[in-house]
Order: structure tokens, then sequence, then C-alpha cells
């Protein structure tokens, strides 16, 4: 497509995420009518063996073990910044104070005090940032989004979000800085997939009110990568069901946010789910060709498969019928993120914004008090 503003993005943090990135932006031309065109200029880690891969990608001209470089390269538009959860705070605040826009990765700081600082410094800016959460992308989970939002199901009755994965069900797999609370987080799983399942209640405004939280730490130790005899603490929560309630018109709903490392059975699923007195949805990333519908019809109790096709957020040259996955989730998410900071996002779903990174904050540290005190503890202020 012609007359597409290049932006140039530098990536701090090549390793998982980074690389996802760089494969989104090798594919944008799966997407119709975008206003910009992104592609990777930089690259900064710490580690330079990261930088092998992106030597495949002729656009890239910096390469760099120092952040700053990025942070500071007038020739850059755009940063993506994916490093462990220690560093969020110091090289999110960097980025803001040098005027870069970017999407800064979850959980947005390593704790409620980091986000705080890292949101105060960008509504105090008029830098463009906004959180990564792709999984809401999946077509079954927006139009599940769609229709909680327009209010068809009613009154509430209860809602379930969650995500889990089974990547530590292996005793024998080495600890990584995921596992270690000094970089991870006292919040644990709660940091690296509870924005996945706060995004959607919250940007319908179902803000939960109150949260009692059940935290279990269940692989205590690992091994050191190449030396299976030696055992560190694994210190972060592997699992964690947090029970809230939030405020609705007539009453306070419940809503349950599940968030599991060690999961029998699951690789790697999302899904969300909201009940009404008048109808209800639900998707899963298990299933992901369909979303399911709840109506009474004729009252009878019918729970309908409905198959969106690959009808995404930003529309694709691809057809209707073939299916979405997870990299077009990634590629979704990063066509609103674009298309939001170019003004050209209408009425799209939007990327998770800083605002709703603090409030997941405010449940994940009332939810760490909750099991400490087990105890029912205030979670965001209703205001
Ligand atoms: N959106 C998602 O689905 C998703 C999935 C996984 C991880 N994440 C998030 O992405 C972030 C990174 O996770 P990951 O899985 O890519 O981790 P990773 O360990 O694969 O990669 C992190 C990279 O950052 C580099 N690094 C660390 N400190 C650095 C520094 N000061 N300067 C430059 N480079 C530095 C490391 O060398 C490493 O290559 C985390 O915030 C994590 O929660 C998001």
């Amino acid at each position: 497509m012609t007359g597409q503003q290049p932006v140039r993005i530098g990536v701090i943090g090549a390793g998982m995420m980074g690389r996802e990135l760089a494969i989104v932006c090798g594919r944008w031309m799966q997407l119709i009518d975008h206003p910009v065109r992104p592609e990777v200029v930089a690259v900064a880690d710490r580690n330079p063996a990261m930088f092998d891969w992106f030597r495949q990608i002729p656009s890239v001209r910096t390469f760099t073990e120092d952040w700053r470089v990025l942070v500071d390269d007038p020739d850059i538009d755009v940063l993506y910044i994916a490093v462990p959860h220690n560093q969020h705070e110091e090289l999110y605040l960097a980025a803001i104070a040098a005027g870069k826009d970017f999407l800064g990765e979850k959980p947005f700081g390593i704790d409620l005090a980091a986000a705080k600082t890292i949101v105060a410094a960008i509504e105090a800016s008029d830098v463009f940032v906004r959180v990564s959460s792709e999984l809401p992308y999946f077509p079954g989970a927006l139009a599940c989004a769609r229709i909680a939002g327009s209010g068809a199901l009613g009154d509430i009755i209860e809602v379930r979000s969650g995500f889990s994965h089974s990547s530590d069900m292996d005793r024998a797999k080495p600890i990584n800085w995921k596992r270690q609370r000094e970089f991870c987080g006292a919040i644990g799983v709660m940091g690296d997939l509870g924005m996945h399942v706060a995004h959607v209640p919250l940007r319908l405004g179902w803000r939960p009110r109150t949260v009692y939280a059940l935290l279990d730490d269940i692989v205590t130790q690992r091994s050191v990568a190449g030396n299976p005899g030696s055992m560190v603490p694994c210190d972060t929560y592997d699992n964690a069901l947090l029970a809230c309630r939030v405020p609705d018109a007539t009453r306070d709903f419940a809503m349950l946010w599940e968030t599991r490392r060690i999961a029998p059975g699951q690789t790697n699923t999302w899904w969300f789910e909201a009940l009404g007195m008048d109808g209800g949805v639900r998707f899963s990333t298990r299933t992901p060709t369909y979303y399911e519908r709840f109506e009474l019809k004729d009252k009878a109790q019918v729970w309908q498969q409905i198959q969106p096709g690959n009808v995404s957020a930003w529309p694709v040259i691809s057809a209707a019928i073939f299916e979405f996955g997870f990299a077009d989730a990634l590629l979704q998410m990063w066509a609103c993120f674009l298309g939001e900071r170019a003004g050209a996002l209408g009425d799209k779903f939007g990327t998770a914004t800083p605002q709703e990174a603090l409030q997941s904050h405010l449940v994940f540290d009332a939810a760490l008090k909750s099991d400490e005190q087990n105890a029912v503890l205030p979670a965001i202020p209703v205001t």
C-alpha cells in the first residue's frame, strides 16, 4: 500500500517478545488501509548473543548493549520495551523523559508503587503509551467484549476471566527470571498473566471493589541451568485465584480472575465469560474458531456456537473463512496500537491503557495482602 507513514521502531529487550514484534512487522502487508508502516531499525539487549537472530532483518541499523542509545536516538519514533519486570520503571521513565512513545510490556512496573510512578509520569507528559495485551484481539473475544459492553446481557450475574498455562509443570525446568521475586515481582504469576485477564473486564468498566485471593507457590525450588544438582529458591506465586466483587447498578456482582502457570492440561489458554439475567457470552483460545452466546428463546435456555471467522479488529486481506491464531492477535494489537497513535483507531478495540495497568496493579497488590491476612480487602476505590 502506498502513502503509509513509516514508523521507525527501536526494540529494547531482544528476547521472546522482541522477536515477535519483528515478525509482526514482516507481515504488516496483511493489513488493509493501515496509515503507517513500522520497521525495526534498532535493537538493544544487554546480551549481544540476542542480536544474531535480528541480523536477518535488513532494516536494523543499530545493535547496542546500552538501551540509552535507543532512548536518545532522534531517528527512532517508537520504542517497544520488553525487559524483565524489575527494569520496567527505570526504562519506561527514561523513555517518557526523552519524549518517546512506546508500547510497554506488562505488568507495567514490578509492583504497585512502580506502576503509580510510571503512570503519573505518562500523565504529566505528551507521550503516547500503551500496554501489551494481545489475547482480546481474537475475533471471538472481541465479539464477547462487544456484546457484554452493549448491555445486552442485562443485570450481570457473574464474570470469569482467566489465563492458564503449564510452562512450569516440569519440576526439572531450570530457574529463570520469571520465577524469581527479585526480577518478576512479589505478585508472581499475576505479573506474568494478570494484565491479560484484567484487560477486557476493566475496559468494560468492571473494576473490582474488593478482592479475596488464594495464592499458591507450588514449586519452591528449581535448579540452575546447566547444573541440575544446584537448587535455588523459586519464590514467586505459580497460581492465583482472585474472587472479586464489582459494583454494578443494583448490586456488587462476583468476578473471578484466574492465572496459573501450573495448570494440568493447558498450554496457553485464555478465556472470558460473562453471564447476565438476559444473556451470556463466553470465549476460550482453546476453541479459537467460535464463541458462545446464551439466550432465552421461548423460555428455552439456548447456548449458541457462533463462528465469527477471520474478522479482526483491523481488517486484513486474508479471507474471512481462514482461522485466526496467536500470531494474528499480536499483529492486531500492534495494528491498533500504531493506528491509535496515528489517530486512526476509530471504534476498534484499543490496546490496554496505562490506567488499566495501574488498576490491575491495585487489584494484585490487594490480592497479596488478602492472601497474607486471609481477608477480603478493598481493591480499586469506587469514584
Ligand atoms: N504480551 C505477552 O504475551 C508476553 C509474553 C511473554 C512475556 N511478556 C512480557 O515481556 C517482557 C519480556 O519478557 P520476555 O519473555 O521477552 O523475556 P526474555 O527473557 O525472553 O527477554 C528479555 C530480554 O531483555 C534483555 N534485557 C534484560 N535487561 C535488559 C536491559 N537493561 N537492557 C537491554 N536488554 C535487557 C535480556 O537479555 C533478554 O534478552 C516482560 O515484561 C514479560 O512480562 C509478554
